[in-house]
C-alpha cells in the first residue's frame, strides 16, 4: 500500500473518533471579542496544543501576542522538502441572536447530515480536519514535508495583533506556501478554490454636538441634532448608482481585465439564487458590475451599526448630545487601508458642520489579496479537490476577509492556497451555523492528498 492509500485507510478507520473530537472542539465557546470568554480562549489554545502534540510534532508552543495567543507547531525537519505553513483560527463569533438558535450554539448537535454550532464551519471543522489528515500521514512513517502551524485566536476581530506577531517571528514562520484552511467551496458537492479575498478596514465614528443631552422641547429647533448629522454623513457615502462618493476611494482599485471578467462570468451563479440565499427581494450594488464582480473584485463602504439617543422602551423627549456609527470598507488590491482612513477623514472634515465635533476611531485594518492561479501549490490543491469530489474545482474570488493572507504576502512574500469547506448557506456568523458532515471527512482526505501532491510523492 502506498503512503497515500495507507493514510486514507488510516483516516477512514477513525471517522467516529474524528467526529467526536470535532464536537469536543466546538463545545469550547472560544468567542474572541467577549472578555467573559478569556478563559475559554486559553482552553481552546491548550486543546489545540494537545492535538499538535498528539501528532508527534517535536516543537509545539503557545506563543503570546498582545491579544489572544497563537498556537504554533513544527514537524521534524525534512531537508530539501518544501515548507508548508498551515493557517487556521480557533476563535469564533458571538452567538447572538441566541433565541433564533434551534439548539445550543455550543452543543455541536448533529441533525441529519449537518452538525450545528458556532464555529463549526468557520472554521473548527477545517483546522481539525487538517490536523487529523496529518495524523494519518504521520502514521505512514513520518510527514514528508516541513510542516508548520500558525493557529491564531483573533481572526474574527480582524487579527489586530497578528501583523506585529508575524514581524517578530519571521524566521519561525518562513515557508514556501501557506495552506489556509479558512476557505469555502461553491456548494456542498461542487469544489472551488478561492484565489482572492477582500481586505477590511473597520472604523467607529462619533459625532458630538453638545456637552450633554438636552430637553427636546426646551432646546429643540434651536440646536443641531447629532442623529441628523450622522444620518446625512452615512447617506452621503453613496450616490444613486451605488458608487462610493468619498473622493479617492477608487483611485488605487486594480481593475479586472477582460479575461478574468469572462472567467468570472462562467461561474455557475444566478441572481435568483443569490436573492434566495440572502433573503432579499432584489439585489443592489455598484452600477456597471455583475454580482460576482461586486462581491469579489469591487470595494464597499458600509454602515454596520448606527445608534444614539433614546432607544429604550417607550418614549423620551430628548435631544441627544452624541451619535455613533460603525463603518467598514471591504478593500480590494491595491487599496491601502491608511489611504481609505485619510479619505474618510477628509470627507468628514468637509461634510460635518464646523460647530460639530467628530472622532474617527480605527478598530482594525487588513489588506485584500489576489493569489497566482498557476503555482505548483495551486495545482496540488486543484488535483486534490478533483480527486475527492470527482469534479474539477471552480476558481472564485471571495468577498469575505482573512487578514493573515495579505499580511503574509506583505511580510514574507508568500501566497496562500485556500483550501476550506465553508458554504455560502452555512450561516457563518449567524444563528444555526452548520457544517455538512460528509465534507468534514472529504476535508480530511483532501488535506491528505494535498500533502502528498506537494511532497511530490503521491502514487
Ligand atoms: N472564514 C471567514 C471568511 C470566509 C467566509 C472565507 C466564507 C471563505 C468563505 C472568516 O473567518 C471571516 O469571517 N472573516 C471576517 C474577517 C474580519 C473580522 C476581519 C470577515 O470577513 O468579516
Ligand atoms: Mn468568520
Amino acid at each position: 500500500m502506498s503512503g497515500l492509500e495507507g493514510a486514507l485507510a488510516h483516516a477512514r478507520a477513525r471517522k467516529d473518533e474524528h467526529l467526536a473530537e470535532f464536537r469536543a472542539f466546538v463545545q469550547i465557546p472560544s468567542i474572541s471579542t467577549l472578555a467573559a470568554h478569556q478563559e475559554d480562549m486559553h482552553r481552546a489554545a491548550a486543546w489545540l496544543e494537545g492535538q499538535l502534540k498528539a501528532l508527534g510534532l517535536p516543537d509545539v508552543r503557545i506563543l503570546p501576542t498582545q491579544g489572544h495567543p497563537v498556537v504554533y507547531g513544527a514537524s521534524e525537519p525534512v531537508p530539501g522538502a518544501p515548507t508548508v505553513l498551515v493557517y487556521g483560527h480557533y476563535d469564533v463569533q458571538p452567538v447572538d441572536p441566541l433565541n433564533e438558535w434551534e439548539s445550543d450554539p455550543f452543543g455541536a448537535e448533529i441533525r441529519g447530515d449537518y452538525i450545528y454550532g458556532r464555529g463549526v464551519s468557520d472554521m473548527k471543522a477545517q483546522i481539525l480536519a487538517q490536523i487529523k489528515a496529518m495524523d494519518a500521514v504521520a502514521a505512514q512513517g513520518g510527514i514528508p514535508v516541513n510542516l508548520k502551524y500558525l493557529i491564531e485566536g483573533e481572526e474574527e476581530i480582524g487579527s489586530p495583533h497578528l501583523g506585529a506577531f508575524i514581524e517578530a517571528h519571521k524566521d519561525l514562520l518562513a515557508c514556501d506556501v501557506v495552506l489556509n484552511c479558512d476557505g469555502g467551496i461553491h456548494s456542498k458537492d461542487v469544489p472551488a478554490i478561492t484565489y482572492s479575498l477582500r481586505g477590511l478596514a473597520y472604523f467607529e465614528l462619533e459625532i458630538e454636538t453638545a456637552k450633554k443631552d438636552l430637553h427636546s422641547g426646551l432646546f429643540g429647533g434651536s440646536v443641531r441634532n447629532p442623529l441628523h448629522v450622522i444620518a446625512e454623513v452615512v447617506a452621503g457615502l453613496h450616490d444613486g448608482s451605488g458608487k462610493v462618493t468619498v473622493p479617492g476611494f477608487y483611485d488605487k482599485v486594480r481593475p479586472l481585465d477582460e479575461e478574468e471578467r469572462e472567467l468570472l462570468a462562467r461561474l455557475p451563479y444566478s441572481d435568483e439564487h443569490w436573492c434566495e440565499m440572502a433573503g432579499v427581494r432584489a439585489l443592489h450594488g455598484e452600477a456597471g458590475y455583475t454580482t460576482v464582480e461586486r462581491v469579489g473584485a469591487r470595494p464597499t463602504l458600509e454602515a454596520n451599526g448606527l445608534w444614539g439617543g433614546f432607544i429604550g422602551e417607550g418614549a423620551k423627549t430628548v435631544l441627544p448630545a452624541r451619535a455613533y456609527a460603525k463603518i467598514s470598507a471591504r478593500l480590494v488590491p491595491d487599496q491601502d487601508a491608511r489611504d481609505v482612513k485619510g479619505q474618510l477623514e477628509a470627507y468628514l472634515a468637509r461634510v460635518v458642520p464646523a460647530d460639530v465635533t467628530w472622532r474617527l476611531h480605527e478598530h482594525s485594518t487588513g489588506p485584500g489579496a489576489v493569489m497566482s492561479r498557476d503555482s505548483i501549490f495551486m495545482e496540488s490543491a486543484r488535483k486534490s479537490l478533483a480527486e475527492v469530489f470527482g469534479q474539477e474545482p471552480l476558481f472564485k474570488r471571495e468577498g469575505g476577509s482573512i487578514p493573515v493572507v495579505g499580511l503574509l504576502q506583505e511580510a514574507l512574500g508568500v501566497d496562500s492556497v485556500m483550501l476550506g469547506f465553508e458554504l455560502p448557506d452555512d450561516g457563518i456568523h449567524g444563528p444555526n451555523e452548520r457544517h455538512y458532515v460528509p465534507n468534514y471527512f472529504r476535508g480530511i482526505e483532501t488535506y491528505i492528498r494535498y500533502l502528498y501532491h506537494v511532497a511530490g510523492s503521491a502514487q
